[in-house]
């Protein structure tokens, strides 16, 4: 079927308009999904008539099944395949939007208050986190397990083997890292695990040590200048695995096999993971490519470690962070054993924060608010 517009003719198959009919028989009218399967539909179906109805709908027989029905116009529009060229690997879903440093001066955040008592508020912020990939939250309460008021604002927190949350704060027997006053280099956090975390929370309740300052790259922005620097480099990280591992304490042994730069089978860009401390021994790379593999590896890092890629801050007691994980990597400067920093952290997931997103901006709509 093709539907004429005034700007634009749209085709459809058959098949493909059957299967998404929005009839009764097909949907549920209650939750919307799908009554039937695909087994159920003949397999030469095909359209005897189409044709435009008074109320603005195109009403379409299907045949062998002798069956009428009326599809709106706007969601074929909406709903549309019959799209020009194929992208090129790397395309970015047009919600996200690269950054560099030059966002310093504009980080996104919001008031805790606000995004706990005005949904509009809250939509907005939600909408930096999906467009920018973190943002801030200042004047949270200063409590322990504080994050997990943040937390409900958008989602569920994850619990793993560090616990329903974890402490940053230096410790005399680290089992991590990170729980150390060391400065650690830009990262994504447990690549190790299948599938990663893919909100990270940080939330700060004291803060008098020097230094400290947590860092955010953005990992997308960094891929795509390995791409356009060196485009084989590129398709490199993303058309090999890598490995990354964990078995720091007792009990525990994770492992996974995931690329550093990971692509849709359409070349849109999905994920980063990049993390020196748990990345495995890589076999996944032919010999004759190892060497350009670590070379286009050891760009990608410098790309991340470069300055005018990231974005720094500082959290004061009350303020924290959120991160998506499959995108942004963090890092802290070092900072002095005396005075005292405490951080708690939790793990998210990225599904319920854009579910709370969607069905705000249902309910929410931005001209409500402009
Ligand atoms: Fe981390």
């Amino acid at each position: 079927m093709t539907l004429n517009l005034p700007s634009q003719s749209i085709r459809f198959h058959a098949i493909w308009l059957r299967d998404n009919a929005p009839d009764p028989e097909t949907r549920s009218q209650q939750n919307g999904q799908r009554l039937i399967a695909l087994r159920d539909l003949p397999k030469d179906t095909r359209i005897t008539t189409a044709e435009a109805t008074p109320d603005g709908s195109i009403s379409v027989d299907f045949s062998p099944e002798n069956k009428r029905v009326k599809f709106s116009v706007n969601w074929l529009r909406r709903n549309a395949y019959d799209t020009p060229a194929p992208r090129s690997p790397g395309w970015l879903n047009k919600d996200i939007q690269p950054w560099d440093q030059t966002l310093k001066d504009d980080v996104p955040s919001g008031d805790f208050e606000d995004l706990r008592s005005t949904p509009s508020m809250l939509r907005d912020w939600l909408e930096q986190v999906v467009r920018f990939g973190f943002a801030k939250v200042q004047n949270a309460p200063i409590k322990e397990g504080g994050l997990f008021e943040l937390v409900d604002l958008f989602g569920f927190v994850r619990e793993t083997n560090y616990g329903r949350h974890f402490e940053v704060r230096t410790e005399v027997n680290p089992t991590n890292l990170a729980f150390t006053g060391l400065g650690l280099q830009a990262h994504t956090d447990n690549p190790y695990r299948d599938p990663v975390p893919t909100v990270q929370v940080l939330y700060c309740l004291e803060s008098s040590a020097a230094g400290g300052e947590n860092m955010v790259v953005d990992g997308f922005a960094a891929a795509l200048r390995l791409k356009e620097e060196d485009p084989s480099g590129f398709a490199l990280l993303s058309e090999h695995c890598a490995r990354f591992e964990y078995a720091g304490e007792a009990g525990v042994h994770l492992a996974s096999r995931r690329p550093m730069i990971e692509l849709a089978p359409d070349g849109e860009l999905l994920g980063i993971r990049f993390n020196n401390r748990s990345a495995a021994a890589i076999t996944d790379v032919a010999f004759e490519k190892m060497e350009a593999y670590y070379a286009a590896y050891r760009r990608f890092g410098e790309i991340i470690d470069d300055p005018s890629m990231e974005v720094t801050f500082r959290l004061e007691p009350g303020e924290a962070f959120i991160v998506d994980n499959t995108r942004v990597l963090h890092a802290r400067k070092g900072y002095s054993g005396t005075g005292n920093r405490w951080l708690q952290g939790c793990y998210a997931d990225k599904d319920g924060l854009r579910s709370t997103y969607h069905a705000l901006l249902a309910t929410t709509p931005l001209e409500a608010s402009e």
